[in-house]
């Protein structure tokens, strides 16, 4: 198996860490566009390889695409992080000029890849890499869900003072500061509602801080967070490469499912050898319907953004 990340920042290195570590490849690129840096991280991740005791060939490529040829699933974090104050929606006139060229240089070399989408403004790099790839959707995927959901329960577990592993709790809609939607209702410890555990007051901090996530992490840091982000990229790999059909929200095409289309948003989906393989329809009551379609237009209006830009 073969596997290219994109962008050997802080979130793509940590990607490419994670994908190592677990083994998931015979052969790993990581590409950048500046001079060295890819070949840089290559190296000192190979570095590592006898410590942590993988068997990966990890290689760096400075732009040379013709490197990444036969990748089965490609991870593209390119372009800007956030900084302080700013919001991901911001990042969109730089971003998708990158993201559009950088999915094409992949595609070239790679047609049969699975994409898996960081750069943001999420949603709308997924939903810019669907149309101007024209891959069949289930080959798309935006990692945002996976990650907000990773966050959500992590505030979660600091609330109930409990593992997170023993939670179950996604995050759906856009991967914004306010168009996401961690679904309360339905996030339980052991198969037990949280509410059981938790006051409507705590709960509903816990979702008011896992929607500003992100922010936060960009507050201390004075960039975008990369551990957390950069993990829950490796976890879709994996999912796709040992085909272990996990349920993950992430962005995906919708055509109807959730009273949306021609939109790539956050839901719950079986992801697999197939890249997202089916939706999962989790019945949402009035008021999360309500709260989706709502991210749902957010989500629209930057996605026509996209056809003021000269791409
Ligand atoms: C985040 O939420 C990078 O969008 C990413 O940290």
């Amino acid at each position: 198996m073969k596997v290219t990340v994109v962008g050997a920042g802080a979130v793509g290195a940590t990607c490419a860490d994670n994908i190592a570590r677990k083994q998931l490849c015979s052969e790993l690129v990581i590409l950048d566009i500046k001079e060295g840096v890819a070949e840089g991280k290559a190296m000192d991740l190979m570095q590592t390889a006898q410590i942590e005791g993988f068997d990966t060939k990890i290689i760096g490529s400075t732009n040379d695409y013709s490197k990444t040829a036969g990748s089965d699933v490609c991870v593209v974090t390119s372009g800007l992080p956030r900084k302080p104050g700013m919001t991901r929606e911001e990042l969109i006139g730089i971003n998708a000029g990158i993201v559009k060229t950088v999915t094409q240089n992949l595609l070239q070399h790679s047609p049969n890849t699975i994409l898996i989408i960081i750069s943001n403004p999420m949603d709308t790099m997924t939903y810019l890499t669907l149309k101007s790839s024209g891959l069949p959707k289930n080959r798309v995927i935006g990692m945002g869900g996976a990650l907000d959901s990773a966050r959500f329960r992590y505030y979660l577990s600091q609330a109930l003072s409990c593992s997170s592993n023993d939670l179950q709790a996604s995050v759906i809609g856009g991967h914004g500061d306010t168009t996401m939607i961690p679904l309360t209702r339905l996030a339980t410890y052991m198969g037990l509602p949280v509410g059981n555990f938790a006051d409507a007051d705590t709960l509903k901090k816990v979702a008011a801080d896992t929607m500003v996530g992100g922010a936060t992490l960009t507050g201390l840091l004075g960039t975008s967070a990369w551990y957390a982000p950069g993990a829950a990229g490796a976890f879709l790999v994996e999912s796709i490469l040992r085909d272990e059909k996990r349920v993950v929200p992430c962005c995906v095409s919708l055509d109807g499912e959730y009273e949306q289309k021609d939109i790539c948003l956050g839901v719950p989906v079986v992801i697999g050898r197939n890249g997202w393989e089916k939706i999962i329809d989790y019945k949402l009551n009035d008021e999360e319907q309500a709260a989706f379609t709502k991210s749902a237009d957010a989500v629209r209006n930057m996605n026509n953004v996209l056809s003021t830009l000269s791409l």
